[in-house]
Parts: structure tokens; C-alpha cells; sequence
């Protein structure tokens, strides 16, 4: 009994603990052959041999029942222990985030405006007609309306197409003179290598009273932007259409990767479409009232200018989350 007693207390693991029990109370084990001892009593002593027996049988179980719970916590505490996080320990390894591309980019533009006192406005993502098409000269059934694959919603409303809206917003909250700039996002039902549903632009607008603002203000200031972005390049304006703005002008920079030479990525003309802009159509300005006045305006897409900045081919990958493409920003 002793004997028996020690063995289980001595078993200082589950797994020791474990081994005890096939021992002790197993098929084969110490009680099992100390039962099958009783077919050799003698028929009077049976009786107080199988009691004695199932007395000690049950001792010894309670026994081994508190042993191995008193075990089990000791093993739970030791683990618990054994894996505490010391969060004050110094560690060397640093692993300092950075800005996406795309901020990084967005950041880069702003910062340019802002240094000309050009001031930054934003403007709802859930538009209005009005102001995403009607008060930028875009009339119902303007055939440019097709220029845009807009996603509306069944009472009317609509995710606006192009921050041009912030436009609208900003005349009918301020008079002029007006500075401003507006970045944010845009949606079109558009999706392939250079196109993402939700995409980045930037707008700009000036307006000041008639005939301080001119065509020759607007090719300046984007001559010097286009150069502050992609260093020393060549800058050209062509006659385009945007319902907003008459004249319009699309304007291009040489190849930042061939240097005009004609490669793969300006397909072969030696030229990178990266704006649009132009002088603010009469129109605009009598959809919100202003008289007397004249401004340019331009818009462009921030995506664009991040791939061509980063040589990123693929559009989508900015949306990816990829820390491969991500960490070569660091
Ligand atoms: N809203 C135009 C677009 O989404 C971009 C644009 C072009 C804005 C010319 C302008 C502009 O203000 O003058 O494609």
C-alpha cells in the first residue's frame, strides 16, 4: 500500500503520472492481478480480501485523482511562464513602416500647390447630377456624359467620376479670388492594368476677376510642376475637348524612360499623356453665379504619376497590399 502511495506521489509529471497509472490501476496492472489473487482465497476470507481490496483500490484512484490536478496546474503554470512576452526587452529588430507610393505621391503634388498659395478643398464622394455633370457643362444627354462609366445609385445620386465637382463646391462657397486644389478619390466602372474602380486625382482652379487669369498663367505653372515632378523634361500642350473648359489642352511630357526616343511604355511616340486642363467654360461660372471673372483649370490622375515616378506597370498593384512591392519604398 505504501509502496503504491509513493509511486504516485513520487510521479512529478503527467507524463511520469501517466506511466504510474497503466502501472497501478491498468489491465495488466499492480490491482488487476492483486483481484485476480482472489479465486485462490479461501472461501471464508473472500469476503474481507475483495473489501480490503476495493477500499484500497479506491484510496489509491482519489489519490491519483488529486496528484494528477495538482500536477496539471503546476504544468499549466509552468507553460503560461515559460511563454510570457516581455514587452520592455530591447529589441534591435525594427520594422519601421513607410509611406505607400501613392501617398507619397499625392503628398508630392499637394505640397508643390501649396507653396503657391493655393489652397485644399475636398468635397463628398456621393454626388449630385448637378454637381458632377450639369454645373460643369455637361447637360443631361451631353453626348461627353459617355466619357465616364459612373456608378449610381437607384435615388439619382451618383459616386462622383472625377474631383472636378469640388470645383462647383468651392465657387458656391467662396468668392473669387479663388486658389485651390482638390485631391481625392474617383470611381468608374473601369477595371484592367491602367484602370481600378476607385482611383486618385487632383483638380485645380484658379479664378480671379476678368482678364488677370490667362492661358499663359495655366502653361507656366505646369510647365514648373510637370519639371518638379519628373526633373528635366520636355512639356507640350495639345488641343483637346473637356466640357469644362474651352479652350482645353492635353498636356504631355517627354518619355521619362526612352527620353523621347519612342519605347514600349509612350508607345513608341516619345511622349507620356499626363493632364488635362484648360480655360474655365463660361458656363461653369454662370452654374454658380460668377460674373466678371476668369480662371483655368486642370485635373490629373494620381495613380499615373505614381507609376510612371515608381516604374510600376501594373495599376492594381498599388491596391494590392504586397509587401514585395511595398517594401522597395522603404
Ligand atoms: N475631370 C477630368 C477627368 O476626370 C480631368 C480634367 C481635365 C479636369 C481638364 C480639369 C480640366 O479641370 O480642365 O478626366
Amino acid at each position: 500500500m505504501k509502496a503504491l502511495e509513493e509511486k504516485i506521489i513520487d510521479a512529478s509529471s503527467l507524463e511520469a503520472l501517466e506511466k504510474v497509472r497503466v502501472e497501478v490501476f491498468g489491465k495488466k496492472g499492480i490491482l488487476t492481478q492483486e483481484f485476480a489473487k482472489l479465486k485462490d482465497v479461501p472461501p471464508a476470507e473472500k469476503k474481507d480480501f475483495a473489501q480490503n481490496l476495493n477500499t484500497l483500490k479506491e484510496q489509491l484512484q482519489a489519490l491519483f485523482d488529486t496528484h494528477y490536478a495538482t500536477i496539471k496546474k503546476l504544468e499549466i503554470e509552468q507553460m503560461l511562464e515559460s511563454q510570457k512576452i516581455d514587452v520592455s526587452l530591447y529589441s534591435n529588430i525594427s520594422n519601421k513602416g513607410s509611406l505607400h507610393p501613392l501617398v507619397e505621391t499625392m503628398d508630392k503634388i499637394i505640397d508643390y500647390f501649396v507653396a503657391l498659395n493655393f489652397s485644399v478643398e475636398v468635397g463628398p464622394m456621393v454626388e449630385d447630377d448637378f454637381h458632377n455633370f450639369e454645373a460643369l457643362n455637361l447637360p443631361k444627354n451631353h453626348p461627353a456624359r459617355d466619357m465616364q462609366d459612373t456608378f449610381f445609385f437607384a435615388d439619382g445620386k451618383l459616386l462622383r467620376t472625377h474631383t472636378s465637382p469640388v470645383q462647383i463646391h468651392t465657387m458656391k462657397k467662396q468668392q473669387p479670388p479663388i486658389r485651390m486644389i482638390a485631391p481625392g478619390c474617383v470611381f468608374r466602372r473601369d477595371y484592367d492594368i491602367t484602370h481600378t474602380p476607385m482611383f486618385n486625382q487632383i483638380e485645380g482652379l484658379v479664378v480671379d476677376q476678368k482678364g488677370v487669369v490667362s492661358f499663359a498663367n495655366l502653361k507656366s505653372i505646369l510647365t514648373d510642376f510637370l519639371k518638379y515632378m519628373f526633373g528635366d523634361v520636355d512639356v507640350r500642350f495639345r488641343p483637346s475637348f473637356f466640357p469644362f473648359t474651352e479652350p482645353s489642352a492635353e498636356v504631355d511630357i517627354s518619355c521619362i524612360f526612352c527620353k523621347g526616343e519612342g519605347c514600349r511604355v509612350c508607345s513608341q511616340t516619345g511622349w507620356l499623356e499626363v493632364l488635362g486642363c484648360g480655360i474655365v467654360d463660361s458656363n461653369v461660372f454662370e452654374a454658380v453665379g460668377y460674373k466678371d471673372v476668369s480662371g483655368y483649370a486642370f485635373g490629373l490622375g494620381i495613380e499615373r504619376f505614381a507609376m510612371l515616378l515608381h516604374q510600376i506597370p501594373d495599376l492594381r498593384s498599388l491596391y494590392e497590399g504586397d509587401m514585395r512591392l511595398l517594401e522597395q519604398f522603404r
